[in-house]
């Protein structure tokens, strides 16, 4: 019989193209939403993609309990991939009781559920940010964590560390008293950019995009005046901030990759953590004009003052992914940005 995923967060950015290679894969997917950062968008992009136009759809908050217990017991799940979380730096820093109550109760019911249902895997969707400023480059999964740097990180930090504690609390459990083990893996990704090559799903910000590749893109086709690329002054070769940029299908297959090692039985440890991304630093400036080369464009952008907050530079060893996951990313910067494009464009033709 198939194997069940539920991705909560499915509706979303990464959730939508999760979804797409879960199913690819051969899995069943149950997909749940508050529809509080996105519209139907991607998931009738995730239904025209995969040909199914019968995925369930469960409009839930995770932070009602009683509604995400409700959703274990109506489903059998094998695993769950947890997206469903705030994810604005900015704002996180603003108003961190909203952080911390939705990013941490959401993850909160979904553990609760897993550990009273047998057999439950759980994934979470955590970030490079819990590197911080780190001290070597590239960072492995024993770099050690900084201090965070802001609400939405110590969100991911301490999402971390409460997978790890419930999945070493519950390695104990049988079933009696309806309490099951639960098993975890964390991964942590670097920045995911792009779309799907259909161009039929991709990233939905709203408002002013705080991300280097929406801005990109809204700047290409006209609805942004100017990119600011924020810092010429670091201490790289050309200055600016250097990342590891994941293409989001590459991405959503590190997910597919994570979930069949869980329910396949074939993890080391009970709680795993991996680095998702190239290996291989970018700085923005290499990234725009990359932009403008596979695209064809020139792009209005300047040169603006450091923004507070962000580090020099980040990248992964994905050695350890490589290895265990049996997955690597496999799409170019090229393909990627060109993708990025293709849906800026698709989004105007259907505007
Ligand atoms: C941020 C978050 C990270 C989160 C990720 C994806 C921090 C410290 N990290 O990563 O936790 O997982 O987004 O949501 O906030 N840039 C410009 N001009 C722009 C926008 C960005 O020059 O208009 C530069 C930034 O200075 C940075 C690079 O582009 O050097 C990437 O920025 P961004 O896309 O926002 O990602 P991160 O800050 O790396």
């Amino acid at each position: 019989m198939k194997k069940r995923v539920l991705v909560s967060g499915g509706a979303g950015y990464i959730g939508s193209h999760v979804t797409v290679e879960l199913i690819a894969a051969g899995y069943e997917v149950v997909v749940a939403d508050n529809m509080s950062n996105c519209d139907m968008t991607c998931f009738e992009g995730v239904k025209k993609i995969t040909g199914r136009d019968d995925i369930p759809f469960e409009k839930i908050d995770c932070c009602d309990s009683a509604a995400v217990d409700k959703l274990f017991s109506d489903y059998a799940i094998d695993a769950v991939i947890h997206f469903a979380a705030f994810k604005a730096v900015g704002e996180s820093v603003a108003e961190p009781l909203k952080y911390y109550r939705n990013n941490l109760l959401s993850f909160l019911n979904i553990l609760e559920a897993a550990k009273s249902h047998s057999g439950c895997n759980v994934l979470f969707s955590s970030s490079a940010t819990v590197y911080g400023e780190a001290e070597t480059l590239p960072v492995t999964e024993s770099t050690p964590r900084m201090p965070a740097t802001s609400p939405y990180g110590n969100t991911k930090q301490m999402s971390e560390d409460i997978l790890r504690d419930v999945v070493f609390a519950t390695a104990k459990y049988d079933g009696k008293d309806g309490q099951w083990p639960v098993k975890g893996i964390a991964l942590r990704y670097f920045n995911p950019m792009g779309a799907h090559p259909s161009a039929l799903i991709g990233e939905l910000p709203r408002g002013v995009p705080n991300n280097l590749v929406p801005f990109i893109t809204q700047t290409a086709i006209g609805k942004r005046e100017c990119l600011s690329i924020f810092g010429n002054d670091y201490p790289t070769a050309d200055g600016t901030c250097l990342r590891d940029y994941i293409d989001v299908v590459d991405l959503a297959k590190a997910h597919v990759a994570a979930v069949s090692r869980m329910v396949e039985g074939k993890m080391k440890e009970d709680y795993e953590i991996f680095n998702i991304g190239t290996g291989r630093p970018v700085s923005v400036y290499e990234l725009v004009t990359a932009f403008e080369k596979v695209n064809g464009l020139k792009l209005n952008y300047k040169f603006a003052p450091r923004r507070p907050g962000d580090v020099v530079a980040i990248w992964a060893d994905t050695s350890l992914a490589n290895k265990e996951l049996g997955w690597k990313a496999e799409r170019t910067l090229e393909q990627t940005l060109a993708s990025a494009w293709a849906w800026e464009k698709h989004l105007a033709e259907n505007a």
